[in-house]
């Protein structure tokens, strides 16, 4: 996993990091369990970056699919129109939420095409391609073969009618397509035939011992480890990678009218848009993706799509001669006040309608101060969420600044004292950034965020002792005024640098009102006789009634 050179960066040369979170579908807008999985990975890249390393983020829409060729249809509009306009839509979605991605492209692109064909054509040629014939559900109304959601029919076990094809919702059972009753198109309403047609399979069983190793070689977190390893333990099926015209994606090379399934191009994307990037700013693309170099490759993914990630895509990397990630990161899933998001309730909660009503750099806290390294899911609590919010970040880390700020202005013109008074303190809050960084590095957002509010605690406690709005009525203390506020000013300029990576535009702003940039490799001694700019708030209390709107408006 991480090298022993995050520990001690500022003596290392500095890592070469590639970062993926999974491609969001071109079908519908983002919310706010999207918006999870990007904060985590971008939190995570911006504390890289800080710390001197080169550490690039790319994403991409997933743009093929049955899906996704059916919304576009309902739109009625071309298949390519329709993932253009999401795309713009998820592009805006993420710049609101901050994230810092150094390319966001599309499946649906020259370079994921070459590199799909190149992939393919490797395992082909290793023997890792079968074919074989499958007998599935065909609508001869729609002319299409239908993936088992587009079936629906009566629950074979408790007999409830309209139910999906692979699972009922009325008690829970899971079967197969074919045991359903009455079954009919949710596309056409007719009743499907079965046909028989070729399929294209990648045989993930010749990847047995590879898997086994793999998953035994510290990429993965336990639970995820012990999950794959169940499946490798029960025997691993050949994956069918292939779908049958029309198809909305890259037709196979030397089978016409078979298209790859779109969860065989879609990893593949995270290559593709990494390429674009290199095109683009001269990185060396071969030393992120051939095998023996010393970058590191690790994706961010909820713990849905593991055994894509966990299994497919190894192997897949393997066969065409490609490098392994270092590692992948699972993250649980998010719900809403305890269950999950609803439209009913007004918890199905979408990134645009978020921004609509709340500062994006509240949410990115809130999620900080509850991520942890684990898998669980995670729950935003509305009042929680408040409450969080207004304590840590406006009444502990602003709340420094603002208590300073005024003195300084009024009677010195901004300056801050010559010789810090405390060096101690500022000392000690320096050198608590190893921990922070190590917490940071591991994941472990919830404990960096309570060291750091922790050191927000002891700084306002510093600040209630000095009393510098009594000092500042008594004769002949006007220098210790200016001291005690200086040190204020210094321990808000260590906490927002630990901050930056969780909150870049408070950070921002923090850096006019200090005038310099919070650089994490630059803490090293307090700021003394130094000219700071006028204070204005960074950031506003969350406004209870604006919860209250969003959730309104997300029940429309
Ligand atoms: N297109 C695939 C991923 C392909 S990656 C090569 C996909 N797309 S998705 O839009 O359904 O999900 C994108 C990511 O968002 C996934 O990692 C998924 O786990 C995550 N989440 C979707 N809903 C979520 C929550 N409610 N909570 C947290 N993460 C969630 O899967
Ligand atoms: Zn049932």
């Amino acid at each position: 996993m991480a090298p022993v050179s995050a520990m001690c960066s500022r003596f290392m040369s500095p890592r070469k990091i590639l970062v993926t979170s999974a491609l969001p579908y071109a079908n519908a807008p983002l919310h706010l369990g999207h918006m999870l999985e990007q904060v985590q990975a971008d939190i995570w890249v911006r504390f890289q970056r800080s710390r001197g390393h080169q550490c690039r983020y790319v994403c991409a829409d997933d743009a093929h699919g049955t899906a996704i060729m059916l919304s576009a249809e309902k739109n009625g509009v071309s298949p390519e129109t329709h993932i253009a306009n999401i795309k713009a839509l998820h592009e805006a979605d993420s710049a609101g939420f901050g994230i810092s991605f150094d390319n966001y492209y599309s499946t649906h692109s020259p370079e994921n095409r070459a590199w799909s064909e190149t992939i393919f054509r490797r395992l082909e040629a290793n023997g890792h391609i079968a074919v074989r014939s499958v007998v599935q559900a065909f609508d001869e109304a729609k002319g299409l073969f239908l993936a088992d959601r587009f079936i629906k029919g009566g629950c074979p076990k408790c007999k409830t009618p309209d139910q999906y094809g692979d699972n009922c919702e009325a008690c829970g059972a899971t079967y197969s397509p074919t045991e359903v009753l009455d079954p009919v198109s949710a596309l056409s309403g007719t009743t499907p035939v079965e046909r028989a047609s070729d399929h294209l399979f990648f045989q993930l069983s010749a990847f047995q011992a590879l898997l086994a190793d793999w998953v035994d070689g510290g990429h993965l977190q336990v639970p995820i480890a012990n999950k794959l390893r169940e499946w490798i333990d029960a025997g691993l099926q050949d994956w069918d990678i292939s779908r049958d015209a029309p198809y909305f994606g890259f037709e196979i090379p030397g089978y016409p009218d078979k298209y790859f399934y779109v969860w065989l191009d879609a990893p593949i994307g995270y290559i593709a848009s990494h390429q674009n990037l290199c095109d683009r700013n001269g990185d060396d693309f071969d030393s992120y993706w051939q095998p023996g170099h010393d970058t590191e490759l690790y994706h961010f993914i909820g713990k849905d799509i593991i055994n894509f990630h966990g299994l497919f895509w190894p192997a897949m990397l393997a066969s065409a001669g490609l490098r392994q990630p270092d590692a992948i990161f699972a993250h649980g899933f998010l719900t809403v006040d305890g269950t999950k998001m609803s439209k009913s309730r007004g918890t199905f909660i979408m990134a645009s309608t978020y921004l609509e009503h709340l500062n994006a750099e509240y949410l990115r806290y809130y999620f900080a101060a509850k991520l942890s390294p684990n898998v669980d899911d995670m729950d935003l609590n509305l009042e929680d969420f408040v409450q969080r919010v207004n304590s840590d970040l406006v009444g502990k880390v602003v709340n420094i600044a603002s208590r300073c700020a005024g003195f300084l202005r009024k009677r010195y013109d901004n300056r801050l004292s010559a010789v810090c008074s405390e060096p101690e303190l500022i000392d000690g809050m320096i050198s608590a950034g190893d921990s922070i960084a190590a917490l940071y590095e591991a994941r472990d957002f919830q404990r960096a965020m309570r060291e750091i509010i922790a050191l927000a605690d002891r700084a306002n406690q510093f600040i209630d002792d000095k009393k510098p709005w009594l000092l500042a009525k008594e004769e002949g203390r006007e220098k210790d005024v200016q001291d005690a506020c200086s040190v204020g000013i210094n321990c808000f300029r260590v906490l927002m640098t630990y901050l930056k990576p969780v909150l870049p535009d408070m950070a921002e702003k923090s850096e006019a009102f200090l005038g310099l940039s919070l650089d994490w490799t630059a803490l090293t001694s307090p700021l003394e006789d130094h000219t700071i700019d006028n204070f204005s708030p960074l950031i506003q209390r969350v406004d209870p009634e604006s919860i209250a709107a969003m959730v309104d408006a997300s029940k429309a």
